[in-house]
């Protein structure tokens, strides 16, 4: 089929890093969708842990058993890269009540800047549905376990990432108690 005709869809975010509830979005909008564009947004107001390059690379070995699924990054407006790219939709995955003003006021606005592309949210698995970037770098810099909430490369390279930050980081203080006399 020529690329025109196939129903694609966007799938954009941070990805910094890719969680298993980003792959497990993934794998839902490839059962819907011919073609998946994971698309690693640049944004300069944030500040991130991992390259555009190194995410883009998570996300294409993480992904590499789902034959639709193209890895991309755009900077600009996310509609203005649907549109370039032959997409009818945006995926964003709705994890919680917290995320939902959010994605709202994301679709509608993206809406209005391009009528005829249509936002479609996924829920995740109940297993995923917790899980966060945020929450999993964070627990990765404190020498937590991630391995259960992110695909084995993406652990892989963020315990390296932190073993490496805290081998040359100063000896971590240790926690202290002050303790008032009686
Ligand atoms: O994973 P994130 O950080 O929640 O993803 C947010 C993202 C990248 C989807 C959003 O910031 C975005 O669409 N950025 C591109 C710029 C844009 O189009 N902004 C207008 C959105 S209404």
């Amino acid at each position: 089929m020529p690329k025109a005709q196939l129903r694609t869809a966007v799938y954009p975010g941070s990805f910094d890093p890719i969680t298993n509830g980003h792959l497990d979005v993934i794998e839902r909008a490839c059962r819907l969708f011919d073609r998946v564009i994971v698309a690693v947004a640049h944004n300069e107001q944030k500040a991130a842990l991992l390259s555009i390059d190194e995410r883009m690379q998570l996300i294409s070995s993480v992904t590499s058993h789902l034959k639709a699924v193209e890895v991309a990054t755009f900077d600009g407006l996310l509609v203005e890269f649907a549109r370039n790219s032959g997409a009818s939709t945006l995926i964003r995955g709705l994890r919680a009540v917290s995320d939902f003003e959010y994605e709202f006021q994301m679709a509608l606005m993206n809406r209005r800047l391009a009528p005829e592309i249509e936002t479609l949210f996924l829920t995740p698995s109940e297993e995923t549905s917790f899980l966060s970037s945020r929450l999993v770098k964070e627990i990765a810099r404190l020498g937590g376990e991630i391995s259960p909430f992110v695909p084995p490369p993406v652990s892989k390279t963020l315990k390296t990432l932190f073993a490496t930050r805290r081998k040359n980081s100063p000896q971590t203080r240790n926690p202290r108690t002050i303790t008032r006399r009686k």
